[in-house]
């Protein structure tokens, strides 16, 4: 098992600077005005939301992560990065039991989400996805009108309530109702792929998630509509717990106050597995990783 604070005590910042030059103003091309931000926020405590330990996953024995341990805080945004393959998607899923879903998929280690194991037989699976929304790559409205995508999960769940009222919280909240409010009754595929993707985050809003899983939402989108959704994540950010996939170092940079970097290891047996290489403040991992995969990851000189 993997003791989930063992990155963290690994990084104390005196160590990093004895064995390693000092903090980069270096190259690395998301560049320090992106981060600049950061510096000066004071450091809050953090109350995690998701204590991992020990996770590994296989898919039909086959193992795809492991040794995964880390912990997901409150109010915070957690970006998980890596290469392709490096099993980034497979332990999102897991934190709200997708891969229940998954035929084959075996999930091991602990969970703990708000301190109670999320694995534990007496958790219904359909309340966690409730509490746990996900949005995915490609905006997947259903074939309804704006106001049945967000009234869905909460007729589903038989949530009490006015329900025009259900419905333009969470499409405030997913900043989409000043674009939409005239228009709610007519098809969600006459929005805009930025629309249809916010459409998403506001339906799983509608039904008072704590957490948003996100697994690479912007990579359909234009540079524009990429922006309003990394501006909605900030905002969200103080109500929500946010852990975001992406393939965009930039973004992860801009958007995430912690990172956690995966890579594909080659182990004894010849098997390659998704192995978490360094978790710690997204600044830290952009300017003075721990650990030198890191460093050529964030820099692009790999992956
Ligand atoms: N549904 C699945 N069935 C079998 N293998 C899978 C499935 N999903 C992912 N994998 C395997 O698990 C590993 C991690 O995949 P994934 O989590 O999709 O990585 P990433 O999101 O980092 O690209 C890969 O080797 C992939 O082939
Ligand atoms: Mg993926």
């Amino acid at each position: 098992m993997t003791d989930p604070h063992r990155q963290r005590e690994d990084d104390r910042p005196e160590e990093r600077q004895a064995s390693r030059p000092g903090p980069a103003e270096t190259s690395l091309d998301v560049g320090a005005a992106t981060l600049e931000g950061k510096r000066s926020q004071p450091a809050k405590p953090r109350k995690p939301i998701f204590e991992l330990s020990g996770v590994e996953v296989a898919y039909s024995g086959k193992v795809a992560v492991r040794d995964i341990g880390f912990d997901i805080a409150m109010n915070e945004i957690t970006a998980l990065i890596g290469p392709s393959g490096c099993g980034k998607s497979t332990l999102l899923r897991c934190l709200n039991r997708m891969n229940d879903l998954v035929p084959g998929a075996t999930v091991d280690g602990t969970i703990n989400y708000h301190g109670q194991d999320l694995y534990a037989s007496t958790i219904d699976p359909v309340e966690v996805r409730k509490r746990i929304g996900m949005v995915f790559q490609k905006p997947n409205p259903f074939p309804k009108s704006i106001y049945d995508n967000i009234a869905f999960g909460p007729r589903v769940l038989g949530m009490k309530g006015d329900m025009d009222e259900i419905v333009e919280r969470a499409l405030r909240r997913g900043a989409l109702w000043d674009e939409v409010k005239d228009r709610l009754k007519t098809n969600a595929f006459g929005m805009s792929g930025g629309q249809q993707q916010r459409l998403c985050i506001a339906r799983t809003l509608a039904t008072d998630p704590d957490v948003i899983l996100m697994d690479e939402p912007c990579s359909a989108l234009d540079p524009i509509s990429t922006g309003k959704i990394e501006d909605l994540m900030l905002e969200l950010r103080e109500r929500y717990s946010i852990v975001i996939v992406t393939h965009n170092m930039q973004q992860a940079a801009r958007v995430s106050d912690m990172t956690a970097f995966f890579t594909v290891a080659l182990e004894d047996d010849g098997h390659r597995t998704g192995r978490m290489v360094e978790f710690d403040e997204t600044q830290t991992i952009f300017t003075n990783p721990n650990d030198e995969r890191t460093e050529a990851y964030v820099t692009g000189k790999v992956g």
